[in-house]
């Protein structure tokens, strides 16, 4: 294969502050460097004393990395800990009485809960869940909304040992039957109904609707919580009150010590093809992963108030809301609702209202509230922000530049931070009082994380080339399995032609300087006229124009070229029709004419109000392809988040 082209130049650097730096807890760049070194000189040892540091075992480890099954590798086999004793007893001694979570309903309603309070909860949850017959590698579905509840319910499981799989509460009935036939689950967790941006959404119909279809035989109960008092149909034999069993419980359960192995969840990801994928992580190595990055990304410090927005039913709602910021005891922001509810300013309202310092998003996110009201930020008071970070997609530099201006009045350092549910926890982000930041790029892998951009064959390309992202070496939080599919986990994450290495499945290129910049999926690169071009960055030259807002880019099928390019736009403005359109959609080709050059301008750019997306935010460029060759949408469908956005986006520009 060629590799893949880089075409979009991004010069603008931006050093941490001097204050930043002095305080962080990697500093400068010689602090990331010895960190890397001691990496190098001992890979094995590196891990191994972050494990013994920043852990809490009952038996300790003597074995660190067995590679001895490759690629099914395992960390730390023969130690034992617990990870909700990780989380919230090991507090208990010195920070009791810290706020855990400060929940903010859909309608502002505020719920504050402290580290004790959180360990009573979990341990009254997890003795009902004992009494319900839930013990060691149970699996339980948590489907629940963004709450205390969800946060707990998790914690139980990870107390006594059941395996969670929490699956995301926008889902279909139809792909929560999937998940709990998949992964065997003998519970479900929910909720009767949820709100978001004022409207009631039901869940429990949902779970009853699932379960009527077969295949779920081994669910003997269902905990349900009440949220919203909304009338549901109720299976005495079957349904229990999460308030119910909870009060009848004693405040204390011992926990579970597993061995370092133990499945701590299983979540399932879509793959492109074929039925979601249970990703399988282990209890210590997931907890390290997610604990290291905490204190290296996030910086993290015991007088952060700490905001990721995320939902638990995605891994970044794991590692970054479930699991790290509690076994840091940090105090965190848990939000019910959505960011444009009751209007585009809720983020910046609920920063000023907590005083979040560290705000952790996603760029699509961030495109959807620039376009929304680009100067709400400014109405709202976010001096107490120090750091800001990215996750889900590649942030376009021009968003980048925005979320960096006026949302960070340029003080606070931006962690675009690359990672995936396979890679539990993040892999390529800047240490921010370390690392200069790029907009738009992710900058340099962590420590201890060794990573590298090949050809197909597997093949190290050197220099700023684009092609494959891999990983070269097992790093602790990886995924361990893909649940009842060891062959299936073989052959995506390590196909035989790149020889141990693990496919990420995103390419990217690395600058001059050492820098990672992903340039999107790899099923989704384009092949214009001999040239492969990833998606991101024509993506980001269209955002970068003032009018657009979000951009996707597909390719078409064409006899000469190979492929053509298809552009699909949503503007800042109103959708433009007829000849509004076409003068737009000129302008447009023009621009990325001249901000790349000919070989990216658009062949056809589109109109829309907005993109298909899927329930995380990701644009689906698969539907996009296939809309930009006229077919008929057969494929499923159900995780779109906007399906009414597909007729828009069939027609075409004069
Ligand atoms: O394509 C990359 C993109 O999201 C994929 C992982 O998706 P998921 O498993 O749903 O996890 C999302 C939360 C970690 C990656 O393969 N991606 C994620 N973060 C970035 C990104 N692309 C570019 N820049 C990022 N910071």
């Amino acid at each position: 294969m060629s590799s893949i082209e880089s075409v979009l130049t991004e010069t603008r650097i931006f050093a941490p502050r001097d204050a930043f730096r002095q305080a962080a807890t990697v500093s400068g760049l010689e602090g990331y460097q010895a960190l890397c070194d001691a990496a190098e000189q001992d890979y094995t040892g590196f891990w191994a004393d972050l494990a013994r540091q920043e852990i809490n075992w009952q038996t300790p480890f003597t074995e660190v990395l067995d590679e001895s099954d490759a690629p099914f590798y395992r960390w730390f086999a023969d130690g034992k800990l617990n990870a909700s004793y990780n989380c919230i007893d090991r507090h208990l001694e010195k920070r009791a009485n810290k706020i855990a979570l400060i929940f903010e309903a859909d309608d502002g309603a505020i719920t504050n809960i402290t580290y004790k309070e959180l360990h009573q909860r979990v341990c009254r949850f997890a003795n009902a869940l004992k009494k319900q017959g839930i013990g060691l590698g149970d699996r339980v579905i948590i489907y629940l909304p963004m709450s205390i509840e969800a946060i707990v319910a998790m914690q139980a499981c990870a107390r006594i040992g059941a395996i969670h799989s929490v699956v995301f509460g926008g889902f279909s009935a139809k792909s929560l039957h999937e998940r709990i036939v998949d992964v065997g689950a003998k519970l479900v967790i929910t909720a009767d109904g949820g709100v978001r941006g004022g409207k009631p959404v039901a869940l429990k119909a949902a779970v009853d609707e699932a379960i009527s279809q077969g295949g779920c035989e081994a669910i003997k109960k269902v905990i349900v919580y009440q949220r919203t008092g909304i009338d549901i149909a109720w299976h005495a034999e079957r349904d229990l009150w999460w308030h119910e069993i909870e009060s009848a419980e004693s405040d204390y359960c011992e926990p579970v010590w597993v061995d370092a192995e133990h499945p701590l969840f299983i979540l399932y990801t879509s793959g492109s093809t074929g039925t979601p994928k249970g990703v399988q992580h282990s209890t210590g190595g997931y907890l390290l992963g997610a604990i290291t990055s905490m204190k290296w990304v996030f910086d993290h410090k015991a007088t952060d108030i700490y905001w990721c927005t995320a939902d638990v039913g995605w891994i970044t709602g794991h590692s970054y809301v479930a699991y790290g910021p509690l076994a840091l005891g940090s105090t965190q922001v848990v939000f019910e609702g959505v960011p444009t509810y009751p209007d585009a300013g809720r983020f910046w309202q609920m920063v000023e209202r907590h005083k979040v310092s560290i705000f952790y998003t996603a760029p699509t996110a961030i495109r959807s509230l620039i376009k929304l009201g680009g100067d709400l930020p400014n109405r709202y008071d976010l001096s107490s922000l120090r750091l800001l970070g990215t996750v889900g997609e590649p942030i376009n530099p021009e968003a980048w530049m925005w979320y960096h201006k006026v949302v960070g009045k340029e003080r606070c350092p931006i962690a675009d931070t690359w990672w995936q549910t396979e890679t539990g926890s993040h892999m390529i982000a800047p240490l921010p009082g370390a690392i200069n930041l790029k907009p738009g790029s992710c900058t340099r892998p962590l420590p201890g994380i060794i990573m590298d951009i090949v050809e197909e064959d597997g093949t190290h390309i050197d220099g700023t080339g684009g092609g494959l992202l891999v990983v070269k070496k097992p790093w602790p939080s990886m995924i361990r399995n893909i649940w009842g599919n060891p062959e299936r986990f073989r052959k995506a994450y390590f196909p035989e032609e790149l020889k141990g290495l693990y496919l990420a499945g995103d390419s990217a290129h690395r600058d001059e300087d050492g820098y990672f910049w992903i340039m999107g999926r790899i099923d989704d690169v384009l092949n214009v006229s001999g040239h492969r071009l990833g998606t991101m960055e024509i993506e980001s030259a269209l955002v970068a124009n003032p009018l657009v807002a979000e951009a996707a880019i597909v390719g078409r099928p064409h006899e000469i070229k190979g492929e053509s390019i298809v552009a699909y736009v949503v503007l800042k403005g109103e959708r433009p029709e007829g000849d509004d359109a076409k003068t737009i959609a000129a302008q447009l080709r023009d621009w990325v004419g001249k901000e790349i050059g000919p070989i990216a301008k658009p062949d056809e750019i589109r109109f829309g109000e907005n993109l298909p997306k899927t329930r995380s935010g990701k644009i689906m460029r698969r539907l996009l392809r296939s809309l930009a060759k006229g077919e008929e949408i057969t494929s499923d469908i159900s995780t779109l988040d906007n399906p009414a956005i597909l007729e828009q986006l069939k027609q075409t520009v004069g």
